[in-house]
C-alpha cells in the first residue's frame, strides 16, 4: 500500500500530466498531487485555478489527493509521511534537470526516492509552457488540456488582453 507524491506547478495540468498520474496509479496505491504554491517561475493561473483544473481533469478518485505546498518539497513529504516522489520524463532533455533535482532532494533527505515514469510518446512534445504560448496566441490547444482548462485559458488571455487595451487607452 504505497503512497507517492506527484509534485509540480501544473500551470496548467496537461494530458501529459494526466498520463503520468494514470501510470503512477498503476504502480502505486495512492497518489498525492502536490501543487507548489509559489514556484520559482511566475504562474499564469492562480493556485486555486491550477487545483481546480486538476480536480476537474481527474474527476472522482479516492486514490488521488490534491494538495498544495509551500517551501521545500521534502518538508511537505515528511509531514505527510511519504518518501517516494514521482516525476514524468519526456525526453533526454528533461533528464539533466530532473536528475539534479532528484539528487538534490536525496542530499537534503537521503530517505527520499525519486521514481521516473516515461510519458506516452503521444505527449512527448507537450509542456505547460507550450500550451500557454499557443493559447496566448489564439492557437488551438484542444486535446492537450481538458476542455475546462482550455476555456479557463481562453478567458484568462481575453482578460489580459482587455486589461492591456484599457491601460493603453488611459
Ligand atoms: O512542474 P515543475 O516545474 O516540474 O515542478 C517543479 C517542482 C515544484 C517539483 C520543484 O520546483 C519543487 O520541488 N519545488 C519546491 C521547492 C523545493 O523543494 N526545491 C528544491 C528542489 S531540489
Amino acid at each position: 500500500m504505497k503512497t507517492v507524491v506527484y509534485p509540480g506547478s501544473f500551470d496548467p495540468f496537461t494530458m501529459g500530466h494526466k498520463d503520468i498520474l494514470d501510470r503512477a496509479l498503476q504502480v502505486f496505491h495512492k497518489v498525492i498531487v502536490a501543487v507548489v504554491t509559489n514556484p520559482s517561475k511566475k504562474c499564469l493561473l492562480t493556485l486555486e485555478e491550477r487545483v481546480e483544473v486538476i480536480r476537474e481533469s481527474i474527476g472522482e478518485n479516492d486514490r488521488i489527493e490534491i494538495e498544495s505546498f509551500d517551501g521545500l518539497l521534502i518538508n511537505f513529504m515528511n509531514e505527510r509521511g511519504v518518501n517516494i516522489l514521482v516525476k514524468g520524463l519526456r525526453a533526454v532533455s528533461d533528464f539533466e534537470f530532473e536528475l539534479q533535482m532528484a539528487l538534490m532532494n536525496r542530499k537534503l533527505d537521503p530517505r527520499i526516492e525519486t521514481v521516473f515514469l516515461m510519458t506516452s510518446s503521444e505527449y512527448a512534445f507537450l509542456s505547460s509552457s507550450k500550451v500557454r504560448e499557443i493559447a496566448s496566441l489564439g492557437g488551438k490547444v484542444e486535446g492537450l488540456i481538458s476542455p475546462y482548462a482550455e476555456k479557463m485559458l481562453i478567458e484568462k488571455f481575453k482578460y489580459i488582453s482587455d486589461i492591456g487595451q484599457t491601460l493603453e487607452k488611459e
